[in-house]
């Protein structure tokens, strides 16, 4: 399984790059809008500008709810980014479909976000979706049981041969990305601070300090 970085702050995607512990980034309205205000094309020029030279995926999400002024915004994000890795993300619904099929004709890499249920994800995957973003956390908090949604799909679209990948978002705690590698899933997007403390553990640092105690000079 591979994780994506959440967020749309420089520094966090440098410091996620150079450990080479990411597969791509992920970003949404809110995060843009709190870094980036009013300007978020240039900004996410600035994130293409890191990413770039590594070519990972970097999705960006659409800021309308009207079908037709999503294509024509996917269009000149893409003609503003200029950048292969581009993912665009549009919402799952019924008149998304339409969007998400058209986009795919054009060209332009679709993640179907914000979907909570595994019938969404199938229906965006044959729809064109190159991923389908299941909201882990948003889920849990309408006591579905997240888990099993993600294996539900990873399992579908496993057995329809599809190419369309399952990411895992609205992740809260280092338990659920153990349950998303578990349960199948290709890659988990997680924040910042969920990044570090996936390759951290307390029995780790305890094992360290073990070794330390016996720490002597190498010349
Ligand atoms: C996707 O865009 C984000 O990961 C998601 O909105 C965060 O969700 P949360 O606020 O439920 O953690």
């Amino acid at each position: 399984m591979e994780v994506f970085l959440d967020s749309v702050r420089l520094s966090e995607i440098e410091a996620a790059l150079s450990r080479r512990c990411v597969a791509g980034v992920t970003t949404n309205p809110t995060f843009l809008l709190e870094e980036a205000g009013a300007r978020p094309l240039s900004h996410l020029r600035r994130i293409v500008e890191l990413l770039r030279p590594v070519g990972l995926p970097l999705c960006v999400q659409v800021m309308t709810t009207v079908p037709c002024e999503m294509v024509r915004q996917a269009e000149a994000i893409r003609a503003a980014l200029d950048y292969r890795g581009l993912v665009v993300k549009v919402p799952c619904g019924w008149e998304e479909l339409a969007v998400i099929a058209e986009l795919d004709r054009r060209g332009i890499a679709v993640n179907v976000t914000a979907c909570m249920c595994a019938t969404q994800a199938l229906m965006a995957a044959s729809a064109g979706a190159r991923y389908v973003t299941l909201f882990y956390g948003k889920m849990s908090d309408a006591t579905i049981d997240a888990a099993a949604v993600v294996e539900d799909v990873v399992r579908a679209l496993g057995g329809a041969d599809s190419t369309c990948q399952v990411l895992v978002a609205s992740i809260r705690r280092t338990y659920d990305v153990h349950e998303c590698l578990r349960r199948g899933a290709h890659a988990a997007t997680v924040s910042y601070r969920l990044l570090s403390a996936l390759c951290e553990h307390p029995k780790t640092a305890e094992a360290v300090r073990g070794f330390a105690e016996s720490f002597v000079p190498l010349e």
